[in-house]
């Protein structure tokens, strides 16, 4: 009986920074729009490696409050808080954008 013992196939253990950033719009139409909130929500559920940054105008105005992820940038649009849970769970840990979140006008194929 032979006792072959495998090279390891294992990558190296490094940890690669993604620098991502969380902007919302803070400004006077998001604000009136409930993106204090939105802050709020998304400091509660930090995730490692992401920044997160109240924004002046984005210039998507109305459409609010506006979220966007850097560097993918993926623009959310008229996010409520109870929605930052999602977000956070599929986009931020999973990498998967929230389809039914994103802003169309710059997804207009989701
Ligand atoms: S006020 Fe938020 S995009 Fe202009």
């Amino acid at each position: 009986m032979s006792n072959i013992t495998q090279p390891s196939n294992s990558a190296p253990n490094h940890k690669v920074s993604t620098n991502r950033c969380v902007r919302v719009c803070l400004h006077r139409t998001c604000k009136k729009q409930g993106a204090a909130q939105v802050l709020e929500a998304l400091a509660k559920l930090p995730v490692p490696d992401v920044t997160l940054t109240a924004s002046s105008c984005l210039g998507q105005c109305g459409n609010g409050p506006m979220v966007l992820v850097l560097p993918d940038m993926v623009w959310y649009s008229g996010v409520r808080a109870k929605e930052i849970p999602l977000l956070v769970e599929q986009h931020l840990l999973g990498g998967e954008r929230v389809k039914q979140m994103l802003y169309y006008r710059f997804h207009p194929q989701g």
